[in-house]
């Protein structure tokens, strides 16, 4: 089944990684929801894109500097739209208890350092490995979480597909390799299936580069607005 990912939930629509966007995604027809970790202070995993936190919510400073009882007290969604005013941060493990049991894909993306173990430790206490891809940019990330975990279902987040960066991944025991939407060609995505590699897009953030994607013969992309991906894919 092809891979409609709401990313960090469907965040055209609703403010990025909270329940809210989480939520609509999943009404909004994605099979599955890409999300981000990072470590509070206190070593809980919480979802959140940025280094700072002062796009997304009314704190300022890195997420790391805090910890959730401190974290948990922001507004995580004012700035998006007053109608999402106190909607506040959510960590992995709430993320879990809401969605672990629907049937979903989780693709998460490692954004932090040392979040790997308490990831991996969460996914296991939650029994939802089957439905895991752990993806990062950082391959020495995956590097990492490999060593820890043998079986997880791991993907590269990369820029273009080439077959220097198939054979890593191939060393590696990954199962996904995810190109930049924006790059992307036919030829790329032949190639990497016939090593066996699944593909997964990211970045498609125009219905035109959604298109492309799906022209190029993808598995599957993250997007913001999984409704319009929804709409495409009925009309196959
Ligand atoms: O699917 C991965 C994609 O989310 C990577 O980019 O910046 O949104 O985390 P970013
Ligand atoms: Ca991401």
């Amino acid at each position: 089944m092809f891979m409609n990912l709401a990313h960090r939930g469907a965040s055209e629509y609703a403010p990025e990684n909270t329940l809210a966007a989480f939520y609509k995604g999943v009404e909004m027809g994605a099979n599955g929801i890409e999300t981000d970790l990072r470590l509070s202070k206190d070593g809980t995993v919480i979802l959140f894109h940025d280094h700072d936190l002062n796009r997304t919510t009314n704190g300022s400073g890195a997420p790391r500097d805090y910890d959730w009882s401190e974290l948990v007290e922001l507004d995580a969604g004012s700035w998006f739209s007053p109608a999402y005013a106190g909607e506040r941060l959510v960590t992995f493990e709430e993320f879990l208890h809401h969605f672990g049991r629907k049937e979903l894909h989780f693709a998460l993306e490692l954004k932090d350092q040392q979040v790997e173990q308490k990831m991996l430790d969460l996914i296991h206490q939650y029994r939802v490995w089957e439905k895991v891809t752990v993806t990062s940019f950082s391959f020495d990330n995956l590097v990492a979480v490999r060593k820890l975990d043998t079986a997880i279902r791991i993907g590269h987040l990369i820029r273009k597909i080439d077959v220097a960066a198939l054979d890593k991944l191939e060393e590696l025991g990954a199962q996904q390799v995810c190109p930049s939407a924006e790059l992307l060609t036919p030829e790329d995505v032949a190639l990497a299936k016939s090593r066996g590699f699944e593909v997964r897009a990211w970045g498609a953030f125009t219905v035109e580069l959604m298109d492309h994607v799906l022209a190029c013969g993808v598995d599957g992309t993250t997007i913001n607005f999984p409704d319009k991906l929804t709409a495409r894919l009925n009309e196959r």
